[in-house]
C-alpha cells in the first residue's frame, strides 16, 4: 500500500516553548519500497514514524494511506487502519514481560477481535516465520535480545499488514544479531511488503533501496540507491 505525507508539521508545546519536531515534511512512498530513515538524534525520525504508523497525528498537513485521507480520521478509525495495514517494531521491543511468546504475538489479534482458533493459527504462523517455534512458551526475560526482537517482529506481522515500520530495530543488538533481524525484514520486502525503518547505521541502511535523511525536522536528502525490482506483487 502506498503512503504519502504532504506538508506535515508536528509541533510539541513545552510550556510556552514550541518544539518543531517536523517542519513541512513531504514524502511519498510506493508500495513495496524499502526505505531507511536516517539523521541525527532529535531530527524527527521517531516522530515521522509515529505519524506514518498512525500512532500520532500531525499538527498540520495531510497523510494519505492507500488513497484514504488519514489526517481526517478519528481515533477509532486510526486504530482500525493500524490494525489492518501497519506492523510496528520498536527499538526497545515493547513486549509484555509476564506473557509468553505466543501470547505477546497473539495480542494484536485479541484487540482486533479475531476468534481464538483463528488467532492460534495466525500467531503460530508468524512465530514460525521468525524461527521461534521452539521458544513459544518462553517469556521475554527467558529470551536473548535478538529473539526478543524477533518476537516483536512476529507481533508486527501477525495481522498480515502490508506496511512494516521499524524504529531502530537493530539499535539494541550486536551486529551479527542485527543482520539476522535484517534478513527477516529483507524477506518481508521480497514477498511484497513495504518496509520503512529508522537506523543510525550505514550497514543497516544499505539493506534499503532508498535513504531519506532528516535534519532539524526537515528532509535533508532523499536518495534512491537501488531499484526495488524483482519483488512479488502480492502481499504476504
Ligand atoms: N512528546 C514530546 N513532547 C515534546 N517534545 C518531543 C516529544 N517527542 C519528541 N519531542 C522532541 O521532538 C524532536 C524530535 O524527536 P524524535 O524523537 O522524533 O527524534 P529522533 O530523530 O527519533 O531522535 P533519536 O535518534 O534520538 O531517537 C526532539 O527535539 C524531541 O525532543
Ligand atoms: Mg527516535
Amino acid at each position: 500500500m502506498a503512503l504519502e505525507i504532504r506538508n506535515v508539521n508536528k509541533t510539541y508545546m513545552m510550556g510556552t516553548e514550541e518544539v518543531r519536531a517536523l517542519q513541512d515534511v513531504s514524502v511519498s512512498i510506493k508500495e513495496n519500497e524499502y526505505v531507511a530513515i536516517m539523521g541525527p538524534s532529535g531530527s524527527g525520525k521517531s516522530t515521522m514514524m509515529n505519524v506514518l504508523g498512525c500512532l500520532d497525528t500531525p499538527t498540520s498537513g495531510e497523510y494519505h494511506l492507500g488513497g484514504q485521507d488519514v489526517s481526517q480520521m478519528n481515533d477509532d478509525q486510526l486504530a482500525d487502519v493500524r490494525n489492518q495495514q501497519i506492523g510496528f517494531v520498536f527499538q526497545t521491543f515493547n513486549l509484555i514481560p509476564r506473557a509468553n511468546v505466543f501470547h505477546n504475538v497473539e495480542l494484536p489479534l485479541v484487540y482486533g477481535g479475531v476468534r481464538p482458533s483463528e488467532r492460534e493459527k495466525m500467531a503460530e504462523s508468524a512465530i514460525e516465520k521468525v524461527g521461534l517455534t521452539d521458544r513459544k512458551s518462553h517469556k521475554p526475560t527467558e529470551l536473548s535480545g535478538g529473539q526478543r526482537q524477533r518476537v516483536a517482529i512476529a507481533r508486527a506481522l501477525v495481522n498480515k499488514p502490508s506496511i512494516i515500520l521499524a524504529d531502530e530495530p537493530t539499535g539494541n543488538l550486536d551486529s551479527t544479531t542485527g543482520e539476522e533481524i535484517m534478513a527477516i525484514l529483507d524477506d518481508l520486502h521480497k514477498v511484497g511488503n513495504t518496509i520503512i525503518l529508522v537506523t543510525h547505521e550505514k550497514s543497516i541502511a544499505e539493506h534499503a533501496h532508498r535513504i531519506i535523511r532528516l535534519k532539524d525536522g526537515r528532509v535533508e536528502s532523499d536518495i534512491t540507491t537501488a531499484r526495488a525490482n524483482g519483488a512479488a506483487n502480492g502481499v504476504n
